[in-house]
């Protein structure tokens, strides 16, 4: 079975290195002792190694939000999963719905990144989730099972260091989520696929929910038996507001 919830924030282009320091000193004290829930902090490239050095004796895990899929080279601008590992980071979030809406990434661009993140041993999440367009046309299952499908081609065997984020485009940063209940019926569909693509290890996979997770609805949304843990925007940013949602987490799985 899949191991605790993973409580994620994604902090986007918020924070330099100093308010990355500031953050850990608030934050930190008031999750001490908290260790039946995973936390993971993905901070803007530049902001890692201070969240890291912030965090070294801690629970708390570092990661990206975004990775190149070659090792080194001719490519402006970005950042490989090679240097990622070695500033220490353990995760990469892949395929976020803003680098795929705002920057055109593919789901044949994103799927080279996974594999290329896992090949050095990065844990991946990769986000998945339709547009209120889509959801309206009532595409939701077939554009989530497309970016499922296409984002994971060639690692099927690779499942166990895979996490799923569920993020329906119309809930980001909205701050309207889904509804619980709307949520787990995509979750345990997520989890139907994955069975598909390799039912030894699907239930291994974390299928987190993302989308206006604060702490007046974290205990709803991870209450659902299918989503096991969140990704969360906005409400990662204050240090009182994320550890409320990590003690939420906490709380569910004492
Ligand atoms: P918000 O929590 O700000 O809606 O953002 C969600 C998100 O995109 C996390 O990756």
């Amino acid at each position: 079975m899949a191991e605790k919830l993973l409580i994620a924030g994604n902090w986007k282009m918020h924070k330099t290195p100093a308010q990355t320091e500031e953050f850990f000193k608030e934050f930190l004290p008031l999750i001490e002792g908290i260790n039946n829930v995973e936390i993971l902090i993905c901070p803007p490239f530049v902001s890692i190694p201070s969240a890291v050095e912030a965090t070294n004796n801690s629970y708390v895990k570092i990661g990206a939000q975004n990775c190149y899929f070659e090792k080194e080279g001719s490519f402006t601008g970005e950042v490989s999963p090679v240097m990622l590992k070695e500033v220490g980071c353990k995760y990469v979030i892949i395929g976020h719905s803003e680098r795929r809406h705002l920057f055109g990434e593919s789901d044949e661009l994103i799927n080279k990144k996974v594999i290329s993140a896992l090949e050095e041993g990065l844990k991946v999440i990769l986000c998945v989730g339709e547009t209120l367009q889509e959801r309206e046309s009532g595409l939701t299952f077939t554009v989530v099972e497309t970016q499922l499908k296409l984002g994971l081609s060639g690692v099927e065997d690779n499942l166990d260091r895979i996490e799923i984020a569920y993020e329906p485009v119309w809930a980001i940063g909205t701050g309207v989520p889904a509804q619980p209940e709307e949520a787990q019926e995509v979750h345990r569909f997520i989890y139907q696929k994955l069975g598909e693509l390799n039912p030894k290890k699907a239930d291994q996979v974390r299928v987190l929910y993302g989308g206006s997770v604060k702490p007046s609805n974290a205990e709803a949304i991870l209450s659902q038996p299918h989503i096991k843990g969140v990704l969360v925007g906005g409400a990662s940013l204050k240090p009182d507001s994320f550890a409320q949602i990590v003690r939420i987490g906490s709380q569910l799985s004492g």
